[in-house]
């Protein structure tokens, strides 16, 4: 019989999310920490624009409110559009006492703000443009000095443990593979899913390794709802080197002042949407790749040339050193992009405090869907929300038990220790094996940008036919089947355009966004 670990709270992730929530938990609480590769390959520490919060004072929250009901088609769930946003000052607060120095006007105390699309004001604060590394850092520093939170790199949990109690389905824990390959349940009061992601599932994506989809593939099997999951964003530019996703060009240049143009030089967006490069994503993504169609193009350009060669080493030296390591200076020439896959609007259903259908399950960050994002993400509302509901999850786990951690463990009937297949779960993480390449270039070409009914059912055939081959015997695999069969059956669900989900030949529904999309 394998060893059993147990814990107060188990946190599965070790992003902003997880991180939010763990030093937002008691001291006397012991928590464990599990993430799947090494601490900073997340998500979160390869953010690069910011984190939006009303901060000016000629900015509102309603408006805030409304660019992100705007960009979500309409379709976001506007109480937690409310909560979460009325949250985010007091979020860049805390982040600040937790030691991240976000860039300040010259006047040395107020905070500077940069703007993105969907965005009426300038309100990312940001620590030039490598914000995610900076609060990463931060907070990964700040748990390293807490003596009751222990973080396990290289540890993936592959299944949650549940069972009926008291008639409610119930969270144990997880099975968690460790470094060495080995299966073993992890027993736990609360577990909380921070997984984040699932951009991976594409074989274009700007994702770390890490966002294959677990989380909501391990919360579905286990009787969690999920909603919004056809609504995948993708980001309209991730520089392209040699027809590949080559990491991110941040969309706060276009906030600067960059401007999308085709090989000939011609600028394209005014004639796609009135907001032009400023448009939300989900739209600018689709009027690049209909250029590119058009044009049969493998990219288009992003042009900051206007700019001075020292205010850009200010402004995005990340950006910078990305595209020099590549041979393109962008002070004199412009940067090859092309959309691909970026976030997972959906996720596992979710309040805003992280609580699901589960009992004793929380659900943050990424791998959460509290309806804030709708069909369409606000850019750099996701930074904010993994610190809104990671404070808030922890606040509910502080304050639920009645019981105390301990005892539910105990209490954890011992059919939930053992599932035969998990004890010799393979240590390869899946992301090599060739059934993951096909589906990633098949989730690109018939799950992307543009969709129709015939390439969606397609792939959900071939993923139900890879499913039963299987079975249970790769527990990653089946994780990455798992999700990506939500996403598709969730796509073929929706049979018109919506936000981020494109379907070809289909009716748009508007929906207030403005401008009205053609198919
Ligand atoms: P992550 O930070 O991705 O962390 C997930 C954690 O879960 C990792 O530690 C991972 O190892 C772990 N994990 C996954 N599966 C398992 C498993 N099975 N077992 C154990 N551990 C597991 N948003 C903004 O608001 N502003 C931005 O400027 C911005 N820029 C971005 C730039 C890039 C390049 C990318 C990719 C995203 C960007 N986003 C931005 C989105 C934002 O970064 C993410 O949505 C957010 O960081 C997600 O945080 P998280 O904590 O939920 O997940
Ligand atoms: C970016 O910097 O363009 C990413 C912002 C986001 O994903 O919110």
């Amino acid at each position: 019989m394998n060893d059993t670990r147990s814990t107060d709270v188990l946190i599965i992730g070790a992003g902003l999310a997880a991180m939010a929530t763990a030093l937002s938990l008691p001291s006397h609480l012991q928590i464990d920490m599990l993430c799947k590769g090494l601490a900073h390959e997340c998500a979160s520490a390869w953010a690069q624009g910011g984190i939006a919060a009303v901060l000016d004072p000629a900015d509102s929250i309603e408006a805030h409110v409304n660019d992100t009901l705007i960009a979500g088609a309409h379709v976001n769930d506007a109480d937690a559009v409310r909560d979460i946003l009325a949250q985010a000052p007091a979020a860049i607060a805390w982040l600040i006492e937790h030691g991240v120095a976000f860039d300040l006007q010259d006047d040395g105390r107020t905070l500077h703000l940069t703007r993105e699309g969907g965005h009426s004001h300038r309100r990312i604060a940001h620590v030039k443009d490598r914000t995610g590394l900076a609060v990463h850092e931060a907070l990964l520093r700040a748990c390293r000095t807490r003596g009751n939170i222990r973080i396990h790199e290289s540890h993936a949990a592959i299944q949650l443990l549940h069972a009926h109690a008291d008639s409610v389905n119930t969270c144990f824990g997880a099975w968690v593979r460790l470094p060495d390959g080995q299966a073993v349940p992890w027993r736990a009061g609360h577990t909380v899913l921070a997984t984040g992601g699932l951009g991976q599932l594409f074989s274009r994506s700007t994702n770390p390794w890490t966002a294959t989809g677990d989380g909501v593939a391990m919360a579905a099997r286990a009787g969690c709802g999920v909603r919004d999951m056809e609504f995948v964003q993708f980001h309209p530019t991730a520089l392209q080197i040699d027809g590949r996703a080559a990491g991110l060009i941040t969309e706060a240049m276009r906030g600067e002042g960059a401007l999308l143009r085709l090989p000939s030089g011609e600028r394209f967006m005014p004639r796609h949407d009135a907001r032009a490069e400023l448009a939300p994503r989900d739209i600018v993504s689709r009027a690049i790749y209909a250029e590119m169609q058009q044009g049969g193009l493998t990219h288009v350009l992003l042009d900051i040339t206007h700019q001075p060669r020292e205010w850009l080493a200010a402004h995005f030296p990340c950006v910078m050193h990305l595209c020099a390591s590549h041979g393109i200076d962008i002070a004199t020439q412009p940067i090859p992009v092309a959309p691909c896959a970026h976030y997972a609007c959906g996720g596992v259903r979710a309040k805003v405090d992280g609580s699901t259908d589960l009992r004793h399950l929380h659900a943050v960050g990424e791998v959460a869907c509290t309806g804030l994002h709708g069909a369409n993400r606000l850019a750099s509302n996701s930074l904010l929300e993994c610190v809104v509901m990671g404070r808030a999850a922890a606040k509910t786990i502080a304050t639920a038990s009645v019981t105390t951690a301990a005892t539910r463990v105990t209490a954890a009937p011992p059919s939930v220790l053992w599932t035969g297949s998990m004890a010799s779960a393979p240590s390869d993480l899946a992301q090599h094996s060739p059934i993951a390449q096909v589906l990633a270039h098949l989730m690109d070409e018939c799950v992307g940008i543009r969709r129709n009914q015939q390439g969606l059912s397609q792939t959900a055939r071939q993923i139900s036919a890879w499913r039963k081959m299987l079975g249970g015997s790769d527990p990653a695999l089946s994780n990455r089947l798992e999700a990506c069969s939500l996403i598709v059956d969730a796509a073929l669900q929706r049979t018109q355009s919506c936000g981020a989900h494109a379907r070809t030949g289909a009716e748009t529904i508007a929906q207030n966004r403005s401008e009205i999309e053609m198919t």
